[in-house]
């Protein structure tokens, strides 16, 4: 595992920017993108360097990390909107390019197999953002999620669910339920990007990097795998 550590939240933005700029540059890539606050530096880089230095997303395709259960892909909240209105429909990446899941699927399970299966046949991906949760969280794996987990449907723990209450109206709206991709899935992308920035993620990162394996800590997952790059600022870094 590779740690990088910057002094602050836009150097790490830059550095993770480069990461994907890297991928997109060497030809027709696939991105696995997150949600959340801490990738959004990042994407604010990225479309600052489509605007001017013509960095050009065309023949990018995106897979999404989660996404709520019930809400219909047009809710603001929805993790396809978000990403749309936070990254995608600032590049010219056609919206038709990015693959989410339908959180109002009529079976769940079936859809979660469908978008494994998608990404498998998409030639899976190349490069995965993550962020983590203040419990060692990754997409929507909670604690005691198995490592080898494939997408599927989880329910939120209650500290999530508080910490995303902030773009819902009350903790109460937060939906209880989201299908992620799962553990295993997700570390079968050919480089993972994890990106925290901040004194409130400093205990999940220590735990993820210098932590015991455990499914406790889901990002302690990425000791296991080939090409992990942790980029955090040094108020995450604190710890370590
Ligand atoms: C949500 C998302 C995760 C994200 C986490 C942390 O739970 N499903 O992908 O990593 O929030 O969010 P933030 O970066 O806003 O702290």
């Amino acid at each position: 595992m590779e740690i990088v550590i910057r002094s602050t939240p836009d150097e790490v933005a830059s550095t993770v920017a480069d990461i994907v700029e890297r991928s997109v540059r060497r030809g027709p890539t696939t991105l696995g993108l997150a949600t959340g606050s801490s990738p959004l530096g990042s994407y604010r880089e990225l479309i600052r360097r489509h605007h001017d230095d013509g960095l050009d997303f065309s023949s990018a395709r995106v897979f999404l990390l989660d996404e709520y259960v019930g809400l219909p892909k047009s809710h603001e909240q929805s993790y396809f909107s978000v990403i749309r209105s936070e990254f995608v429909d600032r590049v010219n990446l056609d919206p038709g390019r990015v693959h989410g899941l339908d959180g109002q699927a009529p079976d769940l399970a079936a859809e979660a197999a469908r978008y494994d299966a998608a990404i498998a046949a998409a030639g899976g991906i190349d490069v995965q953002l993550l962020g983590i949760g203040t419990d060692g969280h990754i997409g929507f794996n909670e604690p005691g999620s198995s490592l080898t987990s494939r997408t599927r449907i989880k329910t939120l723990t209650e500290q999530t669910r508080i910490d995303n209450a902030r773009f819902f109206g009350s903790v109460d709206d937060v939906p209880l339920h989201v299908l992620t991709q799962g553990l295993g899935t997700i570390g079968e992308a050919r480089h993972l990007v994890m990106v925290a920035v901040g004194a409130g993620k400093a205990d999940a990162i220590a735990a993820a990097v210098e932590g015991p394996l455990t499914a406790i800590c889901p990002a302690s997952v990425l000791q296991l795998h080939r090409h992990a790059t942790v980029v955090v600022d040094e108020a995450a870094a604190e710890w370590l």
